[in-house]
């Protein structure tokens, strides 16, 4: 075992100086009124004892999840307490959990290096993952490409996987965003996962076979690969793009709120040290601009997906405004079907609606964006879990949550078939 972890450091992602966690802990607060809400907006807005909110002051009735460095245990725990906050410690020992992630993706890589086939219940590096992109364009060439659509900031490509039985250049299309968000690591290995079953699938799963027959499918599992690379090797819990910020210390703009959408509105901050800090202007991360810049050039998406972690969620427009999407209606129907499809594997449960209402206001978001610019099946995923590992989603999960997940996909772009025309 020491040899395999030795062997990872030299040439698999670096171990030798991730950031450390020792006695960091994950509480849990039960928000159970609007005063309770307010009072975790101000310790937000305070940044008092330096928490990382993983999930923060929503709705009334969802709880809020904050990572809270060891240094600041006893002053948060008295502050809850002076406050009347209930809460409880859902993970005891974050370094331990992330010892263990560490191991069993160094270990797997050093399997899949000595020859063994791609492990889709495993979580990869950036290098294996395209290395599996490209042995599916490799291998399947009469019906996949990959297609690079830009670069990230720090010079990453960003490829994407198309997925096309026709020979015309803009048949309708779908796309599917993952990792966006680059400690949500179950979205990319979820994102992956879907693009061996749709070449698995395809001419032998009538509905995805037809989705095919008029449709593209355009696949991005790493949407940013400079912050994937960061939670590999320097910090776990990094979110945000790697650009800089004139005139701040502080790293990255959130990519979810950068899109062309009531930006810089309701739910996104102007503090480039924020976790939600839009950036200095709409599109200005890369990243981004690539995708919008290929959506818009090819004209005819039909339906945006994009995935996230953590709260299983499935929502749709709007997050900039609590008011009622056009479609709101149509798309609360699909979204439920797809929820119900996605439970019937395993009993996993899904609520759904629109973001501003289930989650909390956001603007610049993706799918915002898609809707406000014509893409009416705009759909964000939060996958599993709800909060008991969080942004750790242990390996052993990804294949069933990419199982269920996909059934609910498969109900959406069914949907989008149909009423193409
Ligand atoms: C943060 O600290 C300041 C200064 O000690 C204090 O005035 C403020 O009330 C604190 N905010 C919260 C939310 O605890
Ligand atoms: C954002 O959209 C508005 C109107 O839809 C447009 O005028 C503006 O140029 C766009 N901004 C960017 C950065 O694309
Ligand atoms: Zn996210």
């Amino acid at each position: 075992m020491r040899w395999i972890l030795f062997f990872g450091a030299l040439i698999g992602p670096s171990i030798c100086c991730q950031e450390k966690f020792f006695g960091d802990q994950v509480f849990r607060i039960n928000v159970r009124n609007e005063d309770e809400i307010h009072k975790l907006i101000q310790l937000v807005n305070s940044d008092n004892f330096t928490l990382n909110f993983w999930k923060p002051p929503s709705t009334f009735g969802c709880p809020v999840d904050i990572q809270v460095p060891s240094f600041s245990l006893q002053p948060v725990k008295s502050f809850l307490k002076s406050q009347g906050l209930e809460y409880s410690v859902t993970t005891e020992d974050l370094q331990s959990l992330l010892d263990d992630e560490d191991e069993e993706t160094q270990h797997n890589e050093g399997r899949e290096r000595s020859g063994d086939p791609f492990n889709y219940g495993a979580y990869h590096s950036l290098e294996a993952i395209y290395l599996e992109m490209d042995s599916m364009a490799a291998d399947f060439p009469d019906f996949v490409s990959q297609v690079k659509i830009g670069h990230s900031f720090e010079n990453r490509p960003l490829y994407v996987l198309k997925f096309s039985t026709g020979t015309g250049e803009r048949r309708p299309a779908i796309w599917v965003n993952a990792g966006i968000h680059s400690r949500e690591w179950i979205s990319q290995a979820t994102g992956i996962w879907m693009a061996r079953k749709i070449v698995s699938d395809y001419r032998k799963d009538p509905a995805i076979t037809s989705i095919l027959e008029i449709m593209d499918i355009f696949l991005l599992p790493v949407a940013n690969p400079d912050g994937y690379v960061y939670t590999q090797t320097k910090n776990r819990f990094w979110r945000k793009t790697r650009s800089r910020n004139p005139g701040s210390k502080c790293i990255g703009v959130d990519p979810n709120r950068n899109w062309n959408s009531s930006f810089a509105g309701e739910g996104a901050s102007d503090n480039p040290c924020s976790e939600v800090y839009h950036g200095p202007h709409a599109n200005s991360e890369v990243e981004v601009k690539s995708v919008v810049d290929f959506i818009q050039e090819h004209g005819n998406f039909k339906c945006f997906i994009d995935l996230h972690s953590y709260s299983q969620l499935l929502m749709y427009p709007y997050g900039y405004t609590v008011d009622k999407a056009p479609d709101a209606e149509e798309l609360d129907k699909v979204a439920g079907r797809a929820a119900k499809a996605l439970a019937s594997l395993l009993g996993t449960k899904y609520r759904v609606g629109p973001s501003s209402t289930i989650l909390y206001p956001v603007s610049g978001s993706s799918i915002d964006w898609a809707y406000d610019n014509g893409i009416k099946y705009a759909f964000t995923f939060e996958l599993r879990d709800t909060g008991r590992y969080g942004f750790l989603l242990p390996a052993n999960q990804i294949i069933s949550t990419a199982e269920e997940t996909w059934l609910s996909l498969k109900i959406i772009m069914e949907h989008v078939r149909h009423h193409l025309y």
